[in-house]
C-alpha cells in the first residue's frame, strides 16, 4: 500500500499529539484541568435536539438531499440570520451554500481554487486547515504573520507585490483562533482594496462570530463595501449552538466563488442529513445563546483576573473561547505547555501548534468540561499559583 505523496505535506494533527500527552498524564492517575481543545462543553440546546428528533421522524428527510446547495429552508434561514445579525442582504439561491461543518468548506475551497504552483496567503498562527489543504492541493503558502504589535491583524503592506500578483486565495479569521483578536471594519476595507488590486479571492472564517463578550458584536466581512466582489465568509453552527458533532455550517458571499466551491463539493459529498439541516435552520431562526455566553465570559474573567493577580499581564479577549497567553521568561511554548501539564495538571496548547509565529504563546481554551460555575477554571489558576514559580521579570 503506497499512500499518495500529497499526504507527506501534512504535519501531524496537533490535537492528536496533545490527546496522547493528556492520556499519559491521566494514565498516571492525575486529574487534569483541560484548557486544550476548543470544543463547547455545554450540550446543544434542548429545543434544537427536539427539532432534530421531529425532523428525523419524517421519512422525507431520510433520502438524499437533492437540492443544489442545501435544503432551501436552511439557506433561507441563513439569509434571514445574516440580515438580522449583520444587516447584509444575501440571495439564498446563489450566495449561500450548506457546509458539512466549516472545516469542510475551508478545506475544499483550497482544492477548488489552488493549482500546483499557486499561492495562498495564510495567517500564522492559524487554524491549520488553511495551510494543510493548500499544500495538499499542490500550492504554496505565503505566511502573513499575526503579531501582537499589530493587534494580530496581518500587515498587508509587507506582502511582496510579486507574491500578491501570484496569490489566488487569502484566508482570514476574526474573531481569531488562536489569538482571540478581533478585526475592525477599516481592516476589512483594506482587505477588499488589496484583493481587488491583486485579483485575490478572500475567504473569511467567521466560526467564532457569536462567541463575544461585554456586549461586543463581531463584524462580518460581508458588511464591508464591495466585499461580495472579492470574497466569501464561512460560518459554523458548531461554536454558536454547541453543535460541533452535528457537522453543519455555511458559506455566503460572492456567487462565483460559492458556485466554484459547490462544484467541487457536489463531486465529493452529498450534503448533510436533511433533519440536521432543518434543525440548523430552526436554531438560526430561534435560539438565543446568552446563557452560554455568560458562562464563558465568567470563566474568561476568572482565568484572566486570576492569572493577572499572579503577575501575568493579560488582556481580556473580546471574543472567542481563547486566552492567548505569552510564555514566561525562560520557557518556549512547548516547554511551558509541558510544565503546565506536569507541574500543575493544566492542559493548554503550545502556540507553535498554530504556526511559527505562535512561538512564545500558549492557548488556553474556556470550554472546560465539568465547569458549571467557573470552578474548574479557578482550580487551574490555583494549581498554577501553588505549583509553578513563574517570574515575569
Ligand atoms: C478557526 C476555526 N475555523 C473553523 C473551525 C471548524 O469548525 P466546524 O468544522 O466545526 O464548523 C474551527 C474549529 O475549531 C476553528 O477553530
Amino acid at each position: 500500500m503506497q499512500p499518495a505523496k500529497r499526504l507527506e505535506s501534512i504535519p501531524p494533527y496537533l490535537f492528536g499529539e496533545i490527546a496522547r500527552l493528556k492520556a499519559q498524564v491521566i494514565a498516571e492517575g492525575r486529574d487534569i484541568v483541560d484548557l486544550g481543545i476548543g470544543d463547547p462543553d455545554q450540550p446543544t440546546p434542548r429545543v434544537i435536539i427536539d427539532k432534530l428528533c421531529e425532523y428525523a421522524n419524517n421519512p422525507e428527510t431520510h433520502r438524499y438531499d437533492e437540492s443544489n446547495a442545501g435544503v432551501p429552508e436552511y439557506l433561507n434561514a441563513v439569509a434571514r440570520w445574516h440580515k438580522r445579525r449583520f444587516d447584509v442582504d444575501l440571495d439564498p439561491e446563489s450566495e449561500a451554500l450548506l457546509l458539512i461543518g466549516s472545516k469542510e468548506g475551508l478545506a475544499h475551497l483550497a482544492w477548488a481554487m489552488i493549482d500546483p504552483g499557486d499561492i495562498s496567503l495564510v495567517p500564522d498562527p492559524a487554524y491549520t486547515v488553511y495551510k494543510v489543504n493548500t499544500l495538499m492541493a499542490g500550492g504554496s503558502v505565503h505566511i502573513m504573520p499575526l503579531l501582537a504589535e499589530n493587534r494580530f491583524l496581518p500587515d498587508l503592506s509587507i506582502i511582496p507585490s510579486d507574491v500578491a500578483k501570484k496569490a489566488k486565495l487569502m484566508y482570514l479569521c476574526y474573531p481569531n483562533n488562536p489569538t482571540g483578536a478581533v478585526a475592525t471594519p477599516e481592516f476589512f476595507g483594506d482587505v477588499v482594496a488589496f484583493a481587488k488590486e491583486y485579483d485575490i479571492a478572500v475567504c473569511h472564517d467567521c466560526a467564532y462570530s457569536e462567541i463575544a463578550f461585554d456586549g461586543y458584536k463581531a463584524p462580518s466581512f460581508m458588511q464591508t463595501p464591495e466585499a461580495k466582489d472579492v470574497g466569501i465568509e464561512i460560518h459554523s453552527l458548531s461554536k454558536t449552538f454547541n453543535m460541533t458533532g452535528w457537522r453543519i455550517g455555511f458559506a455566503v458571499g460572492n456567487s462565483a466563488i460559492i458556485k466554484t466551491l459547490n462544484r467541487i463539493k457536489s463531486n465529493i459529498d452529498s450534503k448533510q442529513f436533511a433533519a440536521i439541516s432543518l434543525a440548523g435552520a430552526y436554531a438560526l431562526d430561534n435560539v438565543n445563546i446568552d446563557s452560554t455566553i455568560a458562562l464563558i465570559q465568567k470563566r474568561r474573567d476568572i482565568l484572566v483576573d486570576g492569572l493577572n493577580s499572579l503577575g501575568w499581564k493579560l488582556e481580556k479577549p473580546k471574543a472567542t473561547f481563547y486566552v492567548w497567553t505569552p510564555t514566561p521568561p525562560g520557557y518556549n511554548s512547548v516547554e511551558f505547555t509541558k510544565a503546565l501539564l506536569q507541574k500543575a495538571g493544566v492542559l493548554a496548547i503550545p502556540g507553535t501548534g498554530y504556526g511559527t509565529y505562535g512561538e512564545g504563546y500558549v492557548r488556553m481554551s474556556l470550554t472546560v468540561s465539568g465547569d458549571v460555575n467557573g470552578e474548574r477554571v479557578a482550580e487551574a489558576v490555583r494549581r498554577i499559583k501553588d505549583n509553578m514559580k513563574i517570574s515575569w521579570g
